[in-house]
């Protein structure tokens, strides 16, 4: 099971077309044709989206995905055109809004891991591969690997996980020019935020980004290299050989799969509410990631 624990209305704005709800974001065009991006404070995990929110948390992201787009606007172009909310937006529409070139998407998930876990390792444990790609023996949950990979994936129907494919399957669906660009530029931003990450004590084992066209040019959309897109962990809790803890959702996690909570994660029941402690936890954790990272102090 999964899905919404309660699915929120959009938000009627004049001037707006509501074009999407997607677990966190919300998404809607301008008469102009720009995409508007509201992030929401809802949060995800076990495939559901929670009935609890974590206040800040969409603006958290938001101020995190801006300070990343700018430390990467040498290596590739990103998509904002604007913080500003359109006029008419809710006031608490501001500072958790991007208005964004609306660009033609490729259907990727660009995704680069520079540490094996998740659906990687799961491949891994089957074949020594992960998207196809040969990796040494030997390797557990956590390892870090030889060298950063790109290993895309194609995007799943609503409530579907993502389908890890090969680059070969990449370049027969995109054109092998358009693919060779997705790889460069995904393991050219990783390589650049896991430098900075780990400076600031914070394992960016892997990440996702999208990419669009903006006429021929090619464009980094999305958010990015947030706590929702990517695996952040404590470095000085590394230790491969053992599921990593999550530097935002582990408390989240750990209260839902407890007695406490009383929720049963395979059962057909939703998840139920969070309690203000788990809440208050998980809050401070974003802020720290964001503190963390950016070196600025969170208002
Ligand atoms: N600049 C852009 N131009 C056009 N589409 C974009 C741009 N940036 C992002 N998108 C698209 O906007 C959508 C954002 O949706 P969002 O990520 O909130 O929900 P989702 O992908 O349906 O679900 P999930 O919450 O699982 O990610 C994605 O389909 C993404 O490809
Ligand atoms: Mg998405």
């Amino acid at each position: 099971m999964s899905g919404f624990v309660e699915k929120p209305e959009p938000l009627q704005v004049p001037g707006l077309t509501h074009l999407h709800t997607g677990k966190v974001r919300d998404l809607y065009q301008t008469e102009a044709g720009e995409l508007v991006m509201v992030a929401s404070d809802r949060i995800s995990a076990y495939d559901w989206v929670l009935p609890t929110e974590i206040p800040d948390k969409g603006r958290i992201l938001t101020q995190l995905s801006l300070w990343w787009f700018d430390r990467l606007a040498d290596l590739v172009p990103h998509h904002v055109v604007s913080t500003e909310p359109p006029a008419g937006a809710p006031a608490d529409w501001a500072g958790r809004t991007l208005v964004c070139k609306s660009l033609r998407m490729v259907p990727v998930e660009c995704v680069a891991r520079g540490y094996l876990t998740g659906s990687g390792l799961a491949e891994y444990n089957v074949s020594r591969t992960v998207c196809g790609l040969a990796l040494p023996e030997g390797l557990v949950d956590g390892s870090e690997l030889p060298a950063p990979i790109f290993t895309p994936a194609t995007k799943a129907a609503v409530g579907e996980h993502d389908e890890n494919v090969s680059y070969e399957e990449v370049a027969r669906q995109v054109g092998a020019e358009t693919a060779a660009q997705l790889r460069q530029a995904t393991l050219a931003v990783y390589s650049r935020a896991r430098d900075i990450a780990r400076d600031r004590g914070i394992i960016l084992a892997d990440t996702k980004f999208e990419f669009g066209f903006d006429g021929d040019r090619l464009v980094l959309a999305d958010e990015v290299l947030t706590p929702d897109s990517s695996r952040f962990w404590p470095a000085d809790q590394w230790q491969p050989g053992r599921p990593q803890p999550s530097f935002d959702k582990q408390y989240v996690r750990d209260w839902l799969t407890s007695a406490e909570s009383g929720w049963d994660r395979a059962g057909e029941q939703p998840p139920p509410p969070l309690p203000e402690h788990v809440v208050e936890a998980t809050r401070a954790r974003y802020v720290e990631a964001y503190e963390r990272l950016t070196g600025t102090g969170w208002s």
